[in-house]
């Protein structure tokens, strides 16, 4: 139908096309023959290098990242959490050169991000914890080797010479055992303790047990089938050392995974263990799974220096509200002085942003460098942290924010929290 209202046509003047001209709007890139630096190059988020995870890694492990307890409610609670917040931007701010570090336990920090404590990582990827160690050392920033990590305390230290190494503990009945690890962590001059609190017993992960996962992975009928759509993890897998406990290597009788996952996870732990600690450790404690005010300022009474606000990402406890909700009572209960950090949930630099704006200091990740990892080992884990990074930066930039320090509660809204936090 001829168009109603009366205009000439438009007459488009054309020239001969000049070589010159289409060589500055096409870019000829020069393709990336490497296969993980183009995929690695493809993720724009921690979305799509979780995605790209699932085309590198056999499902079982991927699932032994990706799951959480039960009916995952927590796990998707924690996620959803960050997406409820609302940002107040207060632009006509000069956000020129801003500075994102902040400052943790005494130590500037290039970016409020710090690499979290996850078991059997060399499952995942055969680089594993040295590479997250190696990383962390080179952005600046702490990386906390769990007890049941695959590489031992002092391979982590050898990999990672001048990284701000913790250790994270699990208080246990045996004093010889605990005694051990702490006295071994010592020597290798890893800085702070975190104690983590919410595994009095192991979580129900119900995608493991519907996958038949075991630790270290077994060849089962099912796995070899898997083996040819994985080719390249399988080669890593058994051309490198096996994957155990590496740091409870001296345990008496060489114990199954099995029994050494009910002898860290104590079901009489209570707050004395903290005590214990404060006695034995001279350096900083974090203690790992507060998620109540109350619980919150009974271990700083004992002498902890900090929290770290955690539902362990779902993994233990389901139906726990999400830490974001939580986080802003528990600083108020244990006030400015504390260190407090919080995960559980986080895979965006705007997760970043809405954590510090209401009371972290710093925030731990680990599925979203396990993703990196799974997607490109070493590589992966530091694009993991650039991506982070990058977003943290613009959003603090748009949001009319210089300093990670002025980053306060008037900049982010938040809807109403699942439950309430003072509890
Ligand atoms: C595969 C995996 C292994 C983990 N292993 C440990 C561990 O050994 N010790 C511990 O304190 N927390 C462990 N966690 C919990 C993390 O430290 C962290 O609290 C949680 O994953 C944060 O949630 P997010 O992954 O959603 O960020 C593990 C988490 C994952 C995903």
């Amino acid at each position: 139908m001829a168009a109603k209202i009366p205009l000439a046509s438009i007459s488009t003047a054309r020239q001969v096309p000049k070589w010159s001209e289409l060589r500055e709007v096409v870019q000829f890139r020069k393709p990336d023959l490497d296969r993980t630096a183009r995929r690695l190059h493809n993720a724009l988020t921690i979305a799509d290098l979780r995605k790209a995870a699932t085309r590198t890694t056999p499902r079982s492990v991927f699932d032994y990242v990706d799951g959480a307890a039960e009916e995952e409610i927590t796990a998707a609670r924690n996620v959803a959490a960050f997406r409820r917040v609302v940002f107040r931007p207060d632009s006509l701010h000069s956000v020129a050169d801003p500075d994102t570090s902040v400052e943790v336990l005494g130590k500037r920090l290039p970016v409020p991000v710090i690499f979290g404590p996850t078991g059997y990582t060399r499952m995942m990827h055969h680089h594993g914890e040295a590479a997250v160690a190696r990383v962390a050392e080179h952005v600046g920033v702490p990386y906390a080797l769990s007890t049941v990590g695959s590489t031992s305390i002092e391979d982590v230290r050898a990999a990672a010479p001048g990284a701000d190494l913790w250790f994270q503990v699990y208080y246990t009945t045996d004093e010889k055992l605990n005694e051990m690890l702490l006295s071994r962590a010592e020597e290798q001059g890893y800085t702070t303790l975190v104690l983590t609190v919410d595994t009095a017993v192991s979580g129900m992960r119900l995608r493991d047990v519907v996958n038949g996962l075991t630790i270290p992975p077994t060849l089962t009928a099912k796995t070899v089938l898997n083996m040819s759509r994985f080719p390249g993890w399988w080669v890593h897998k058994l051309t490198t050392a096996g994957i155990g406990f590496a740091s409870l290597d001296e345990v008496e009788g060489n114990p199954t995974p099995g029994a050494v996952a009910s002898m860290l996870f104590d079901p009489a732990l209570d707050f004395t263990s903290v005590d214990w600690l404060r006695r034995r450790w001279t350096g900083p404690i974090l203690v790992k799974g507060v998620t109540t005010p109350a619980s919150a300022r009974e271990v700083m009474e004992r002498g902890a220096d900090g929290v770290v606000v955690s539902n362990h990402g779902g993994r233990q406890l389901d139906r726990t509200p999400a830490t974001l909700d939580v986080l802003p009572a528990i600083r108020a209960a244990v006030g400015q002085q504390a260190t407090v950090l919080l995960d559980s949930g986080v895979r965006h630099g705007l997760d970043v942003v809405a954590a510090r704006a209401l009371g972290a200091d710093a925030v731990m990740i680990a599925r979203a460098y396990l993703y990196g990892l799974m997607a490109g080992g070493q590589d992966g884990v530091a694009r993991a942290f650039e991506i982070l990074d990058g977003e943290y930066r613009r959003g603090m930039q748009l949001l009319g924010v210089r300093r990670s320090e002025d980053l306060a509660d008037r900049h982010v809204g938040l809807g109403p929290p699942a439950l309430d936090p003072t509890a």
